[in-house]
This record gives C-alpha cells, sequence and structure tokens, in this order.
C-alpha cells in the first residue's frame, strides 16, 4: 500500500515508528470526515497534512490525539495501542491556530499547566519552564499575561507549553496561519529548527503549499476526507500522480490532448495537429484516448509561433514579479484557456503577439480527462 511505508528519515535503532494508524476513519451523522486509512509516521519525521478546507486534516489529527473516537480500526502511538486510550494519556502536545492559552494565568503558569496536572514536583516544573521558554525564545516574558504578548509571542507560549510536557509526538493545527506572512516564515524556520534539534516526531496540519513544501520531511496531500498521495515535497512537487495534485502543489499548465499510443513510459500525442513524442515519470497511464497533459510552467519554454512540436498560444498578460516575469498566454489546447510560462524579468512581449510553447520531451504526466 502506498501509504504503508516508511521513509529513509526512520531511526537506525530500535523501533522506526512513532505513529502507526490502522485502518482509522471517521463519520458524523451520515457525513464521512475521513475515510478509513493506513498510515506510518516514522520517528523525528516531520509529516505535513496538506489539503482544502474540509478535506479532514483536523479529524485526522484528532483522532490521533484522541479528541475523537475513531469509527473503527486501530492507532498506536510507539508500540502502545491507544484507540481507547484518553488525550491526557497519550503524552502528545498540541498547537491550534487559535492560541487557546489561559488569559487569566502568567506565561509561566500557562506552560507549567501540563506539568501540574501531571503532579511534576516545583522544582522540576520551574525548571522545565525555563527550558521550554528558552526552546522558543521567550526567557524574559514569563510574568507576563497573554493580552501583554503579540500573535506570534502567544504563539511560542504554546508551543512551550506543548514541548514542555516532552511529548511522544507534536501535533499542530495551522498554527501560523492568524499570523502575517513575514511572522509565518520566521516562525517555520523556528519550528523545524526546534523540532529537528529535539528529534520530535511531529504531524502539521496546513492549508498553505509553500509552508508545506518547505517544512516537511513529508506531505500527505489530502482531499475529499483521504490521503491523494503521500511522499517526500520533491515526490510530491515532481511526480504528482493525479491532476489534484498537480494543481494544489505548485503551479501547473494543464493542456487537453489525445494520448495516440503508449509503450512503457513512452507516450504518443496530439494536440490538435501538434505531435508530441514524450517519456513520462508514470508507471500507470491511461488508456488511449483524451487525457489532460500536465507541465510545470519552469519547464516550458516560450519559442517562435509555428516551431516544429510548439503548442500555439497568443501573448495575453505580462506580470512583472521582480525577479521574472509571468507570461499568461491565451492557448486553445490549455484547459482553462490560458498557460503560464516564467520569463526573464527583461522580456518585452505586446499582448497579442503569436508565440509557441515548446514542451519537454521528459518529465510531463499524463492523467486522465475529467
Ligand atoms: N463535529 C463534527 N460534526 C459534523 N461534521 C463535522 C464535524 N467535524 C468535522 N466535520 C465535517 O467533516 C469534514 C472534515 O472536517 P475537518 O476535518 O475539520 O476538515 P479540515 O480540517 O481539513 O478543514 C467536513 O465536511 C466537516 O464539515
Ligand atoms: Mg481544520
Amino acid at each position: 500500500m502506498l501509504s504503508d511505508t516508511l521513509p529513509k528519515a526512520a531511526s537506525k535503532t530500535g523501533d522506526p515508528v512513532a505513529v502507526q494508524i490502522d485502518g482509522v476513519g471517521k463519520s458524523f451523522a451520515g457525513t464521512v470526515a475521513l475515510k478509513p486509512i493506513w498510515l506510518k509516521i516514522a520517528r523525528g519525521e516531520f509529516l505535513t497534512l496538506l489539503g482544502p478546507s474540509g478535506c479532514g486534516k483536523t479529524t485526522l489529527l484528532n483522532l490521533i490525539a484522541g479528541f475523537l473516537e475513531a469509527d473503527a480500526g486501530e492507532l498506536f502511538i510507539h508500540r502502545d495501542l491507544v484507540t481507547r486510550v484518553p488525550p491526557h494519556l497519550r503524552e502528545i502536545g498540541i498547537v491550534f491556530q487559535n492560541y487557546a492559552l489561559f488569559p487569566h494565568m502568567s506565561v509561566a503558569q500557562n506552560v507549567a499547566y501540563g506539568l501540574r496536572t501531571r503532579r511534576v514536583s516545583k522544582v522540576e516544573i520551574a525548571e522545565r519552564v525555563r527550558e521550554a521558554l528558552a526552546l522558543v525564545k521567550l526567557e524574559d516574558f514569563a510574568d507576563r499575561r497573554p493580552r501583554q504578548l503579540s500573535g506570534g509571542q502567544q504563539q511560542r507560549v504554546a508551543l512551550a507549553r506543548a514541548l514542555v510536557i516532552r511529548p511522544r509526538v507534536l501535533l499542530l493545527d495551522e498554527p501560523f496561519s492568524a499570523l502575517d506572512r513575514n511572522l509565518r516564515g520566521a516562525m517555520q524556520v523556528e519550528l523545524r529548527e526546534i523540532q529537528s534539534s529535539l528529534g520530535l516526531t511531529t504531524v502539521f496540519v496546513t492549508h498553505d503549499q509553500s509552508e508545506a513544501l518547505s517544512m516537511s520531511d513529508r506531505i500527505a496531500v489530502m482531499s475529499r476526507a483521504q490521503i491523494q498521495q503521500i511522499g517526500t515535497p520533491d515526490e510530491i512537487y515532481d511526480r504528482p500522480q493525479s491532476r489534484f495534485v498537480s494543481t494544489f502543489v505548485g503551479d501547473a499548465n494543464l493542456f487537453s490532448a489525445t494520448l495516440i499510443s503508449s509503450s512503457g513510459k513512452d507516450v504518443r500525442l496530439k494536440l490538435g495537429e501538434v505531435g508530441l513524442d514524450l517519456t513520462t515519470y508514470q508507471s500507470d497511464l491511461p488508456a488511449p484516448g483524451p487525457v489532460t497533459l500536465f507541465v510545470r510552467p519552469e519547464h516550458c519554454r516560450l519559442t517562435e509561433a509555428g516551431s516544429p512540436g510548439a503548442v500555439p498560444a497568443t501573448v495575453a498578460l505580462a506580470v512583472y514579479q521582480g525577479s521574472y516575469t509571468e507570461l499568461y498566454l491565451d492557448c486553445p489546447f490549455a484547459d482553462t484557456g490560458r498557460a503560464m510560462l516564467r520569463v526573464p524579468a527583461s522580456t518585452v512581449m505586446a499582448p497579442g503577439t503569436a508565440v509557441g510553447i515548446a514542451l519537454p520531451q521528459q518529465g510531463p504526466a499524463i492523467f486522465p480527462k475529467e
């Protein structure tokens, strides 16, 4: 099974599995929030659940945390069967989008909370709270109240509160989505540094594909209550296995084409009068007939109109982006009517100019026509 393999990040000694999910799923009054899934998360791995709103990310996180009871299946954390173990006994740390700090407690008291309920001694609590606040660079804020902190600082407190119990797994549900872009970038780097220095198994939920690409050891792309594809960021970006994944992660040019024939990974296609011989990365190809051809913009090249093998197009709009220009092209074969290429920022192209799009011989993919 696709999702039942472990990445190379798995530790070489001892049990490499941190979390094992065997057929766990969840429905609410007839709505399937999560179809049964099978998934192993390696110790020390940073796994991201990426998908649009409503696809089941929070449901999966809540099942791991124990806030929701699974309809069926079993869940293991390290080697322990925890399917029917309540959340506070699962040894997990959780950070939500809305900080969920106790407003009447100081920063230090907020962070200490999980230790007090675990009856840790006062001396040890003080030491571990100091340690956790140092990890998130808030040593000097121990006596403040949450309302005296910025959003980013509050989220660091929430992170310290999750880390202080030394969880076996850290779960984060869109933790940075309320922060502005610059702060979000800084928090991403910081979380990744803390996570890898502690070797902490982490499940991170986001709907932001660039956040997923930049932070993860592996990404599970979800839609419609299931995992559509799981792999390293470059596997997901370079070798999407479906139209959904190709467009949800990164920019995609999709063309309507006819698959004439295939042999192994080699295909012969037609886009109107233009014939193309390409090699895909796929082991499963659709049957001959109408298909969707997928190519990343950076693999397309602008060429002269009428060049052999080039897809005909007309310049519609040039959007200057500083280090490059995005050239939007009207193209009768493009799925949305438009294709996009990135060209040097200095390129000047008048709207209406007829051009050609040269496609790479290696690296595109072919999806069934939807
Ligand atoms: N407590 C609940 N009661 C009824 N439906 C729910 C409940 N929680 C989630 N759902 C539904 O399950 C689906 C998945 O939700 P969720 O896991 O929150 O998605 P995501 O976190 O990816 O946005 C949605 O259709 C949502 O409306
Ligand atoms: Mg959610």
